[in-house]
């Protein structure tokens, strides 16, 4: 029988569920196939520099329930890494390590950067396979991917315990919550945590509407707010004014306008309101850990559907979730998509119907 080779990495952010997918992967391949598996260290950069990680003694037991990733992970691309201070395209020493290793496919864990890589690498010669995972779950293509529900759990948890605070002191919270130009997490956390404010990057905000709910709130004898922001959300102003911009002039302007506008929002808030204002940014809190038991479920799932399609010899394609089970969608159909909420989503308009403001 040929037992085939089978190569893992986890590249971009990590997220919880990286450990779990591993390890279903792993035992789907080594325990159920029969193939052979190696690990590759810190996503494509380790790929390109051949650090490979046996995986196949004691490595995945134990790591069901351990945030992070086993195999580490970097932002890496290959076709623009930094090599001895220079920017170069490694693809060809990607396809000699491939090829050395006498690999017959190739796992890629990540989000919407990992999969457009794995995608080049697939167009590259490779057979290549890829695992949905963020903790933005702004994948084209999936239901879900793996790391949000642990998100969602912490920044919902984060909420709760600023709701007390905020009530006791009379004072509007503002918690920044991650996601990138994606609103799913600030959203369903918003909800779960019944935050009185949630700011979207797809839906611009006026201030001006944020201060009016909290002052109506104030005369209603309620005199403090939690305002769940996005990172990615903007003003409409400012929203606006970088319409125009190419892609790349938009990304820009997008992030140098991040850093600080929470800070400036809850300023703006204070001035409006006579309230007093102050802000958490969750940040990475969202990202560590360990998994939640849906997470946990979801990686195992995708892992194992990962070891199925190699035994077929389906490539080329992304690790869907879709209901309760499985489904490969070509990359091509879906790498450089970008899954953010609809403006007419049924969790935007439940919040609306329970009283939320979105700012708009
Ligand atoms: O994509 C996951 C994510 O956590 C985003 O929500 C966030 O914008 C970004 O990664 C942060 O990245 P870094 O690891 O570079 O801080």
């Amino acid at each position: 029988m040929n037992k085939k080779r089978i190569g893992i990495l986890t590249a971009g952010g990590d997220s919880p569920g990286l450990n779990a997918a591993i390890r279903a992967v792993g035992k789907a391949c080594m325990g159920h196939y029969g193939f052979q598996l190696i690990g590759f260290r810190d996503g494509f950069r380790g790929l390109a520099e051949n650090r490979v990680m046996a995986l196949d003694g004691g490595q995945l037991s134990g790591i069901l329930t351990q945030g992070g990733t086993l195999l580490g992970t970097s932002r890496d691309k290959p076709h623009r890494m930094l090599v001895n201070g220079q920017i170069c395209d490694v693809t060809e020493v990607i396809q000699r390590n491939y090829a050395e290793n006498a690999l017959d496919a190739l796992i890629c864990l990540g989000g919407n950067g990992t999969q457009k890589n794995a995608l080049r690498l697939h167009e590259a010669g490779l057979n290549v396979l890829h695992l949905p995972k963020t903790i933005d779950n702004d994948v084209w293509g999936t239901d879900m991917t793996f790391g949000f529900d642990t998100a969602l759990g912490i920044a919902t948890e984060a909420i709760d315990r600023l709701h007390s605070t905020a009530h006791s002191h009379h004072r509007i919270i503002v918690v920044e919550i991650m996601g990138h130009n994606a609103g799913w997490l600030a959203l369903g956390a918003g909800i779960a945590g019944g935050a009185d404010v949630i700011l979207l990057p797809e839906i611009p905000y006026a201030v001006e509407s944020v201060a009016a709910a909290i002052k109506e709130r104030s005369r209603n004898g309620k005199p403090f707010s939690i305002v769940a922001v996005a990172e990615g959300a903007m003003a409409m102003d400012m929203h606006a004014s970088i319409q125009n911009h190419s892609k790349k002039k938009k990304a820009e302007a997008t992030e140098l306008a991040m850093a600080g506008r929470t800070l400036h929002l809850a300023e703006a808030l204070e001035r409006l309101t006579g309230l007093e204002a102050r802000v958490t940014i969750l940040g990475h809190l969202q990202r560590g850990g360990t998994p939640s038991a849906a997470d946990r479920l979801l990686a195992t799932r995708l892992g194992t559907a990962a070891a199925d399609l190699i035994a077929e010899g389906v490539y080329g394609v992304m690790v869907a979730a879709v209901g309760d089970g499985t489904q490969p969608v070509p990359l091509i159909e879906v790498a450089g998509k970008v899954k953010t909420v609809p403006v007419g989503h049924g969790w935007i308009t439940s919040a609306r119907e329970v009283g939320t403001n979105f700012g708009d």
